[in-house]
Order: structure tokens, then C-alpha cells, then sequence
């Protein structure tokens, strides 16, 4: 993840198509993103269940690791900078900046 994946950056590329890649395991699912969805809103929409709880950036629950693309989130409340710098996001927060976007689930 680089630098780019930091708070307040503006959407990339509005109203093309981004591929979402989850990874869970030995599960591998895939799936557009709508512009305006952030990555869990993406996944509700295709009916893959994802970690999830408060739905708003304090919990952390929905923590998971971007291994391709770049991501903004409106809200974090939940992650230090240490934790995002090694790669870790809110997939309830996290809107793509690319246009594809994987996450990798290590539980
Ligand atoms: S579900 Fe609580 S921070 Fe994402």
C-alpha cells in the first residue's frame, strides 16, 4: 500500500468499472463496485458476507489487508498509522482509488 491509501483523497476514475478481489482462505470471490460503494457495500451488493459490526470506522472489525490497488476512507477511527502503513484497511470505509482493488482476510 502506498502513500495514496491515506484519508481524504478524491475518487479515481468516476463511473468506470472496478473488479473488488476478496480473498478468504482458500475462498476467492469476485465482484464490480458501483461508484459511490465503499468495498463492504460492494460485497453486500453481491451477497458475499464480510467481517463487519459498527459499519462506521471505530470497531476495526472489518480489518483486512489491501494486496493490490489503493483505496481512501471517509472515516478511521480504528486504525493507527503503523497498522495502515503494513497494509491494513476498513473495508467498511474503504472506497477504491483503482481500478482493481484486492483484500486478503488472515482469519
Ligand atoms: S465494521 Fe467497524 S470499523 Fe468497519
Amino acid at each position: 500500500m502506498s502513500e495514496e491509501s491515506s484519508l481524504q483523497q478524491p475518487e479515481a476514475n468516476p463511473g468506470q468499472p472496478i473488479v473488488i478481489t476478496v480473498v478468504r482462505g482458500d475462498d476467492r470471490y469476485e465482484f464490480d463496485r458501483e461508484e459511490g460503494e465503499s468495498l463492504m457495500a460492494a460485497a453486500d451488493r453481491a451477497q458475499i458476507h464480510l467481517p463487519s459490526s459498527c459499519r462506521s470506522g471505530y470497531c476495526g472489525t472489518c480489518m483486512a489487508r489491501i494486496t493490490e490497488g489503493e483505496v481512501t476512507f471517509d472515516e478511521n477511527h480504528a486504525l493507527a498509522g503503523k497498522v495502515m502503513s503494513e497494509g491494513y484497511i476498513l473495508v467498511c470505509q474503504a472506497i477504491p482509488l483503482t481500478e482493481r482493488v484486492t483484500i486478503e482476510y488472515e482469519f
